[in-house]
């Protein structure tokens, strides 16, 4: 069994890195054989998209240059830790309504036209399937569903969607709400750790049972 951790907070002491600490921490109780690959988004400074990046993304692999080749190492290197993976553990700071610019940057590098999507007549298909996804949010507020803020929550749905665009479609979301200084910070992060246990348990025991 694989698990890749993904951390995306600027903050070294942050709680999303708490989180994906505590997921980890878990998941090697569960899983002594496990193997962690851990992807540190803070300490890698990943390239943007560029012309020349879509022109070798979308060229024939067996055409590419060598130059070509080499714009890609990142995105090929990221797309194999992905593959390798049978458990992903995300660990996403709410920014501005969304995710964090690091964790996009991630994301641009991993969908990838014939990589982990293919297109067809029936349009879009992903291609990562059978794996599960944990992802593992803090939030200086609360946009729980069915809440009047719910609608500002560019985060979990927007990751909901692409996770699922490249086949991720076994996704689960654990929230650590209202983290800005306040009463309501400790209760909510102490949830999220229960929450985390429990999902890393459930996970065990499906696959004990499989
Ligand atoms: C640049 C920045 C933007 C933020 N934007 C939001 C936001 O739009 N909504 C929100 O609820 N909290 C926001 N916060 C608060 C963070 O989501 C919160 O501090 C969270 O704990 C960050 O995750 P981390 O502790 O893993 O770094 C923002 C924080 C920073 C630093």
């Amino acid at each position: 069994m694989k698990l890749l951790r993904i951390d995306s907070s600027a903050r070294r002491n942050s709680i999303s890195r708490q989180l994906t600490d505590k997921f980890v921490h878990t998941w090697k109780l569960e899983n002594p054989a496990g193997e962690v690959i851990e992807r540190d988004l803070a300490k890698t400074s990943l390239p943007l998209i560029t012309d020349e990046w879509t022109l070798a993304a979308y060229s024939d692999p067996a055409m590419l240059t060598p130059g070509q080749r080499e714009i890609l190492a990142v995105s090929d290197e990221l797309i194999e830790e992905v593959l390798a993976a049978d458990v992903i553990v995300i660990g996403a700071p709410m920014y501005n309504l969304t995710v964090s610019a690091p964790l996009k940057a991630w994301i641009d590098q991993i969908v990838r036209s014939g990589r982990t999507v293919l297109w067809g007549p029936k349009g879009s298909q992903g291609i990562l399937k059978g794996k599960k996804v944990f992802v593992l949010t803090s939030r200086g507020g609360s946009f729980k569903p069915g809440s009047p803020t719910a609608q500002y929550d560019h985060q979990e749905p927007y990751l909901r969607d692409i996770l699922a665009f490249i086949g991720l479609t076994d996704a689960t979301f654990i929230h650590a709400e209202n983290q800005k200084p306040g009463d309501l910070a400790e209760p909510s992060r102490l949830a999220a750790f229960a929450a985390i246990q429990q999902a890393v348990g459930a996970t065990s025991e499906a696959s004990l049972g499989q």
